[in-house]
């Protein structure tokens, strides 16, 4: 694209999630992100929140009644066993995606499982094989992708709009007290920056570079034996990396920058949520912005909840916003980030 051609961002116009077709839906895990995903369903989609499911029905029959959910389950097995329920939401830590996800499917349901997708490449795969043997559906909860200012930039990018995209720069990172309730500190959970906070930067990173060929890793282990703190480059084998930086030891803005031959995007902080998002030619001078409404995360997860809606109500088994290929393709590349950093620590 010519310097002096005139250059705008898309405005992506993205569906409203109150008009996506309605999914039976079972909540399978009720812990904090369950109770935030249930809360954006019900503020804003018509999606059914038809039955929860706990490992204590007395925990299930809280949560039910606190949602106004019809059915409560006592056990993981029940709620996948339900007639009435089309979609298993899998909100479980995430070294238990796997079982989890597997159980929903078997039981011939379709399923939206939490980031991180599985705890390695091999169990992604395994999941992804089974959507694809049983002709459902199955996508990861990864649910910046799906709102409209992400839209708008990975748009812009595929269209040319900053040249060809050389370098990403962004950071997910919070200080955290030592907890030991805390499954960020448990290895049997799968907890650490890699599947909590690398997976995020990773994604990001493959949607905007493309996959990933070459990983470069630095960073610290904590006593508890998680990964605590990485600097990660990742290459796209053509020239393009993307330098992220994944911690639970520092604090950071959460700042994301895209740069181009011919320009860059600028996501202001927080990036995952991000309030605004500028575009910049090649000298620095801004061209335009786009506004985001959304504020809150609670508010941001009902567009993955919709997106699988309409793609299950299409025929589909795997979203073209977070194609299931794709994450086993990003649990790959965590696989290799988590082999570098253990390897380093031997
Ligand atoms: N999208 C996001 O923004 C976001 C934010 C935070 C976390 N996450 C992801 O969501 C998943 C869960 O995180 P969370 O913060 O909701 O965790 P959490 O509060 O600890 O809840 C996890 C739930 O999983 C169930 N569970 C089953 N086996 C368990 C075990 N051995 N130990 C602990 N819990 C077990 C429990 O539900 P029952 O007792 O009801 O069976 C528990 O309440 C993780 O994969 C995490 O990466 C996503």
């Amino acid at each position: 694209m010519p310097e002096s051609a005139a250059r705008s961002l898309p405005l992506f116009d993205a569906a409203d999630p109150m008009d996506a077709p309605p999914l039976r839906w079972g909540i399978m895990g009720l812990g904090s992100i369950s109770e935030r995903f249930t809360t954006s369903l019900c503020a804003h989609t018509r999606q059914q929140l038809q039955a929860a499911g706990s490992r204590t029905l007395a925990k299930s029959t809280a949560f039910a009644a606190r949602h106004h959910i019809a059915r409560a389950h006592g056990s993981y097995e029940e709620l996948v066993a339900d007639p009435e329920v089309d979609i298993v939401y899998v909100g479980t830590p995430t070294s238990m995606h796997h079982d989890c996800a597997m159980l929903a499917l078997e039981a011939g349901k379709h399923v939206l499982v939490e980031k991180s997708f599985a705890a390695n490449a091999q169990q992604a795969r395994a999941m992804v094989e089974a959507s694809e043997a049983r002709g459902l559906f199955i996508m990861e909860a990864m649910w910046p992708r799906f709102l409209p200012f992400m839209r708008t930039a990975r748009t812009a990018v595929d269209s040319g709009l900053i040249g060809r995209p050389l370098t990403l720069t962004a950071d997910l990172a919070d200080y955290n007290e030592y907890d030991a309730d805390n499954y960020m500190f448990s290895p049997e959970l799968g907890g650490g920056v890699t599947l909590d906070r690398g997976i995020y930067l990773a994604s990001l990173s493959s949607l905007l570079i493309g996959p990933t060929q070459t990983v470069a890793v630095d960073g610290l282990q904590d006593a508890t034996g998680v990964d605590a703190h990485l600097n990660i480059t990742l290459g796209n084998g053509q020239g393009a990396y993307s330098q992220l930086m994944a911690s639970m030891y520092v604090n950071a803005p959460s700042n994301a920058r895209l740069s181009g031959t011919q320009g860059s995007l600028s996501f202001e902080p927080p990036w995952f949520l991000s309030p605004r998002v500028t575009l910049f030619d090649s000298r620095g001078a801004v061209l335009d912005a786009v506004d985001s409404y959304l504020r809150r995360d609670v508010d941001a997860f009902c567009y993955e909840a919709a997106e699988a809606a309409r793609v299950i109500s299409a025929g589909g088994i795997s979203s073209p916003l977070m194609p299931a290929r794709e994450s086993i393709s990003i649990i790959e590349t965590l696989d290799r980030i988590l082999q570098q950093a253990h390897a380093s620590w031997q």
